[in-house]
C-alpha cells in the first residue's frame, strides 16, 4: 500500500463480505420456499417477498460497498495523492451501513416501496443520495487535485456519476404502470449493463495493469474500445425489457438487435484479458489473484453474455419472460460479472493493505472453485426449472401453480447446491479476514 488513505477500502470490504453471507442465507430461504411447503405461520411472519427484497437489496448494497471501497483503494494510486478527506469516506460508510440496517428491519415490518431490487422507501433513498454525493465529491476532489489524470480515473468517475444519476430515476412514482416500469429499467438495466460495466472496466483494467505489468497505454486503449461498445449496445439494449411492457412496438427491433450485440464488448474483455496474460511483463506474485481475474472475465461472458443472449431475442423472450430462466441468468450474471470482480479486488487489495507480500492461497482457491462450480450448477438447475416452466405454462397453458409443482425438484437441487455455495463463501470470508503471509521452508 503506497498511500495511507487506501486503507479506507478495508472498512468497506469487511462489512460487504458479511452482508454477502447474509444475502446467501436469505437465498436459501427463497430456494426452500420454492422446493418445500413452508408452514403458514412462518410465511406470515416472514413472507417470500420480504426475504426476496432482503436477498436482492443486500446484493446491491454489498456490491456497491465493494465498488466504492475499490475506488478508495485505486484513486490514490492513480492520482498519486491521498484521498481528499478520509473523514468524509467514513461518514459516507456510516450512512450507507445504517441505511442498510434500517432498510432490512423496515422490510420485516412491511416498510417497502415495492419495486423489486429498489424496495428501500423514499426517506432512505434520500440518505443514499446524500451518501452518493459525498462519495462523488470526495473522489471528484481527489481526482481534481491529483497529480495524474488517467483514462482509468475518468472511466471510474464517469461510471460512478452515471450510476448515481440513474438512481434518481428510481425514486419518483408514476401512476401509469408502464411508465413506472419504463423508468425502473433505467436503474436496473442501465446499472448492470451500463454504469456498472464502466466501473468494472476501470477497476479491472487497473488490477490487470498492476498484476501483469502490461503498459498503461495498452490497457487504456482497450478500455476506450470496450467502454464505447458497452455504452453503444447497452443503452439501446434497454429495449429488451420493453417488449411486453406496453411500450411502442419498435422496441422489439431496437431491443432485439442492440441487446444481441451486447456480448460483443464482453467477448472483447475476455480477449483483452487473454492478451495481457500473453504479454505480461511482471512476475505474477500471487497467482490466485490472477486466476480470479481470468475467472471473472470468463464467468462474465458466461453469465451475462451467453446466458443473456439466449433469451434476449423477442421470439424466445416471448416464452421465457419472467420465468426461472431469467433467475438463472440473474444469478450467473451477477455472480460472474460483479461478485467475482469484487472477490478479485478483495484478494488484490486486502493483502497490500495488511502488508502481506505473498499470501497463503489454499483456502481462497478452494472457496473459489467451490463457489464457481456450485453457482454454475445452481444456474443450470434454475435454468431447467425455467425450461419446464416456460413449456408447461406458456406452450401447454398450465396454470402457474400447476407448473410450480413440476419445478420443485429443480428448485430443490438449486437449494442444495446453494448450501455448497454458502460453504465456499464462508471459507472465503474467513480467509479474507485472516490473510497470512506465505512462509517458505528454506
Ligand atoms: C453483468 C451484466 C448483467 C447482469 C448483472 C444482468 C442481470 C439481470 C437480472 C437480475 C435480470 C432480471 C431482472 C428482473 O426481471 O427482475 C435480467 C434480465 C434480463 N437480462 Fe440481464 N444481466 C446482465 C447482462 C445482460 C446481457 C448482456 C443481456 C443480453 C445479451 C441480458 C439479457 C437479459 C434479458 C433479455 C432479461 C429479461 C428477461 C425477462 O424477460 O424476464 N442481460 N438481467
Ligand atoms: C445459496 C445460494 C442462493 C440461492 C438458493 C438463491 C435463490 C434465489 C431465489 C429462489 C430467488 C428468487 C427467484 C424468484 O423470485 O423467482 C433469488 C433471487 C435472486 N438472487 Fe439468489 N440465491 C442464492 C445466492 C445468490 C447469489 C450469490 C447472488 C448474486 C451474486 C444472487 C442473486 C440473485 C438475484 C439477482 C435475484 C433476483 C433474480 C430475478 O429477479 O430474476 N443469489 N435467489
Ligand atoms: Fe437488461
Amino acid at each position: 500500500m503506497e498511500y495511507n488513505s487506501q486503507k479506507i477500502a478495508k472498512y468497506y470490504f469487511y462489512p460487504a463480505l458479511l452482508l454477502f453471507i447474509l444475502q446467501i442465507i436469505l437465498g436459501l430461504y427463497l430456494g426452500l420456499s420454492y422446493s418445500t411447503t413452508i408452514s403458514q405461520e412462518i410465511v406470515n411472519a416472514f413472507p417470500f417477498s420480504t426475504a426476496r427484497a432482503m436477498h436482492t437489496n443486500l446484493l446491491v448494497l454489498w456490491l456497491l460497498l465493494g465498488f466504492m471501497g475499490g475506488a478508495y483503494y485505486l484513486v490514490p494510486e492513480e492520482t498519486k495523492r491521498e484521498i481528499w478527506s478520509s473523514k468524509l469516506a467514513y461518514i459516507q460508510l456510516f450512512l450507507l451501513l445504517s441505511t442498510g440496517v434500517v432498510a432490512l428491519i423496515g422490510f420485516l415490518f412491511g416498510w417497502t416501496q415495492g419495486r423489486p431490487l429498489l424496495e428501500i422507501p423514499r426517506p432512505l433513498d434520500l440518505v443514499v443520495v446524500v451518501a452518493a454525493l459525498i462519495f462523488l465529491y470526495n473522489i471528484g476532489m481527489t481526482v481534481f487535485k491529483g497529480k495524474q489524470k488517467t483514462v482509468i480515473l475518468g472511466t471510474l468517475l464517469g461510471g460512478m456519476a452515471f450510476l448515481a444519476i440513474l438512481y434518481l430515476f428510481g425514486i419518483p412514482f408514476y401512476k401509469n404502470a408502464t411508465i413506472d416500469w419504463y423508468y425502473w429499467w433505467w436503474v436496473i438495466h442501465l446499472w448492470v449493463e451500463g454504469a456498472w460495466e464502466l466501473v468494472t472496466g476501470a477497476i479491472f483494467a487497473f488490477i490487470l495493469m498492476k498484476i501483469t505489468g502490461v503498459d498503461r497505454n495498452v490497457v487504456e486503449k482497450w478500455l476506450y474500445v470496450e467502454i464505447g461498445l458497452f455504452l453503444f449496445t447497452g443503452i439501446a439494449g434497454t429495449g429488451h425489457h420493453y417488449y411486453w411492457l406496453g411500450a411502442p412496438k419498435y422496441w422489439l427491433w431496437v431491443g432485439g438487435i442492440f441487446s444481441a450485440l451486447e456480448p460483443l464488448p464482453i467477448v472483447l474483455m475476455v480477449f483483452d484479458t487473454w492478451n495481457h496474460v500473453k504479454h505480461r511483463k511482471a512476475e505474477i506474485k500471487n497467482p490466485f489473484t490472477f486466476t480470479l481475474a481470468v475467472g471473472t472475465a470468463f464467468y462474465h461472458l458466461l453469465g451475462a453474455g451467453i446466458w443473456g443472449f439466449v433469451h434476449t431475442l423477442p421470439p424466445i423472450n416471448y416464452y421465457t419472460h419472467g420465468s426461472q430462466i431469467t433467475v438463472s441468468h440473474g444469478h450467473l450474471a451477477f455472480f460472474g460479472a460483479y461478485a467475482l470482480l469484487n472477490f478479485t479486488l478483495f484478494y488484490f487489495a486486502l493483502p497490500k493493505i495488511n502488508n502481506i507480500n505473498i499470501y497463503k492461497e489454499e483456502k481462497g482457491k478452494f472457496s473459489f472453485w467451490t463457489m464457481a462450480s456450485s453457482m454454475f450448477l445452481m444456474g443450470l438447475a434454475f435454468g431447467v426449472a425455467g425450461v419446464v416452466q416456460s413449456y408447461l405454462e406458456r406452450v401447454l397453458g398450465f396454470s402457474y401453480m400447476e407448473t410450480m409443482e413440476f419445478t420443485r425438484l429443480w428448485m430443490a437441487c438449486a437449494t442444495i447446491l446453494g448450501i455448497f455455495f454458502l460453504g465456499g463463501a464462508v471459507i472465503m470470508v474467513y480467509d479474507l479476514f485472516n490473510l497470512k503471509e506465505k512462509r517458505y521452508n528454506i
